[in-house]
């Protein structure tokens, strides 16, 4: 396990998208092979609000825990330096929202911001994906554990992430290291732990 840096650009957008189907490879879902983990892994490689690890076998790179210790500063720093170049070249499919790709392009272009009431109890959030090779294994107890002691040191007091209601084993997964739920809609949950 080492930090994770730009370098890892490629690898953690691979994992990404053959993860990004609730656990599932999301490969088939998408035209366009960059975008999920554009979305979902490159801030936190490329600006220093946000950090992570990657977990790395013989075969290279199996898994990562991205993250950001203070999720409004990591907003705030996408929102400057991270969505106007994706703005630039994806534009906008406003209600015209098709595709999964057009899900996308759309929170480019209008990014969710984590709740008031979820950030100000626990302002950290992470990531966490790892490739089928790694999984069940105990990697992600020790990238969870990773991350967290990591956000303790940066001052959070608390750490939140979402998951899709159909990733039933992620679920089970978080539950088991402590995680509640704090929001639920209709096909996702914001689970919530304090650190
Ligand atoms: C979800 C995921 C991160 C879990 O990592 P993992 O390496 O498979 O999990 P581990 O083997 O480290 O399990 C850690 C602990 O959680 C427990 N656990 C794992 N899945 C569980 C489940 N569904 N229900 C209950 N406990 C579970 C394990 O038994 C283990 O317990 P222990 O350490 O007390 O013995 C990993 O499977 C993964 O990346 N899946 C695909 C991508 C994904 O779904 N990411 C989450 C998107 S929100």
């Amino acid at each position: 396990m080492r930090e994770a840096g730009p370098e890892d650009r490629a690898d953690c957008y691979d994992i990404c998208l053959r993860t990004g189907d609730s656990g599932a490879d999301a490969t088939p879902l998408y035209t366009d092979p960059v975008l999920l983990g554009a979305v979902y892994a490159g801030p936190y490689l490329a600006l220093p609000e946000g950090l992570g690890y990657v977990a790395v076998d013989e075969q290279g790179v199996a898994g990562y825990v991205l993250g950001a210790a203070d999720t409004r500063a990591f907003e705030a720093a996408c929102e400057a330096g991270w969505w106007p170049a994706l703005r630039a070249t994806h534009p906008d499919p406003g209600a015209h929202v098709r595709s999964p790709d057009d899900r996308l392009r759309r929170l480019i272009h209008d990014p969710p911001l984590a709740p008031d009431r979820v950030v100000s109890a626990y302002p950290a959030h992470l990531h966490i994906d790892l490739l089928p090779r790694a999984q069940g294994g105990g990697v992600g107890r020790l990238l969870m554990d990773r991350i967290l002691a990591r956000f303790a040191v940066e001052g959070a007091r608390g750490v939140h992430l979402g998951v899709a209601r159909a990733n039933e084993r992620a679920i089970g997964f978080y539950r088991h290291l402590g995680f509640e739920t704090l929001v639920e809609d209709a096909g996702s949950l914001l689970l919530g732990r304090a650190l």
